[in-house]
């Protein structure tokens, strides 16, 4: 099936789930379905360059995420570490921009200052946008928002206020969700900005997720009719 270019999603989300269960299923600690979750995390990106797709943001670490165990956070952050210091290089060579979204400040001074790093020595390049949503909560993420606005003195706001300063501030609204692992919910990734986002749903559990996956998304993406809760 070929995918049609003017018909692809600007901005695809993705709840990589299924890392727990991929290690457990093969006898193996969580924290080794995390490390090859990092593997598809690079495939993925791979392919969303071959795509031509403009923005990414994967729910790398949820505003949730800190009930597991220390030894499963401090992996998670160690690759998520070890991620960005190893690609600077295929960052600038790709033309890929990082960005982040979600409170840092609860985050190990070295990774947070990693990535503040990474984030401005590749703030000019525009061939990808890779949006890591780390400590993120979509109600924390409207709640950011509300607070800034408070701030700025504003007495009314609109939906587009809020919109304008959420963690997203200057991307594109998903037009895309992708969730792996056969689970079917938002968990309380990017509510606001995914009112009119199209869902799609893999069994396939995340550490699995490649290039062909990916392309089933897609073509299932262009098969929809995107409404906007207009009529056609
Ligand atoms: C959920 O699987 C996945 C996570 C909590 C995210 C894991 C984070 C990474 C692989 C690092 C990503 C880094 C970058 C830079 C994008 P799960 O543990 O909930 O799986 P389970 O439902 O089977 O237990």
């Amino acid at each position: 099936m070929q995918l049609i270019e003017s018909k692809l999603p600007t901005h695809i989300g993705i709840i990589m789930d299924g890392n727990g269960r991929w290690a457990t299923k093969r006898g193996l600690p969580r924290n080794l379905g995390h490390k090859e979750g990092m593997k598809a995390v690079e495939r993925t990106i791979d392919a969303l360059i071959k795509f031509k797709i403009k923005v990414v943001t994967f729910f790398a670490f949820s505003t949730e995420n800190w009930k597991r165990s220390k030894e499963e956070i401090d992996g998670i952050f160690s690759l998520v570490r070890e991620y960005l210091k190893t690609n600077r290089d295929y960052f600038n060579n790709k033309g890929v921009q990082v960005r982040s979204m979600g409170d840092l400040s609860k985050f190990p001074k070295d990774l947070s200052s990693e990535l503040e790093n990474v984030k401005e020595e590749t703030k000019d390049n525009d061939k990808l946008i890779l949006n890591l949503a780390l400590n993120y909560g979509g109600r924390a993420d409207i709640v950011y928002s509300v607070n800034k606005l408070i701030k700025s003195g504003k007495k009314e706001i609109n939906e587009k206020d809020i919109l304008d300063n959420l963690y997203s501030e200057g991307l594109a609204e998903p037009d895309l969700i992708i969730r792996s692992s056969g689970e079917q919910r938002i968990s309380n990734f990017m509510i606001y900005q995914g009112a009119y986002s199209e869902f799609y749903f893999t069994k396939t559990l995340w550490p699995d997720f490649d290039e062909k996956c990916l392309k089933k998304a897609l073509v299932d993406f262009q098969k929809r009719d995107r409404r906007y809760g207009g009529i056609k």
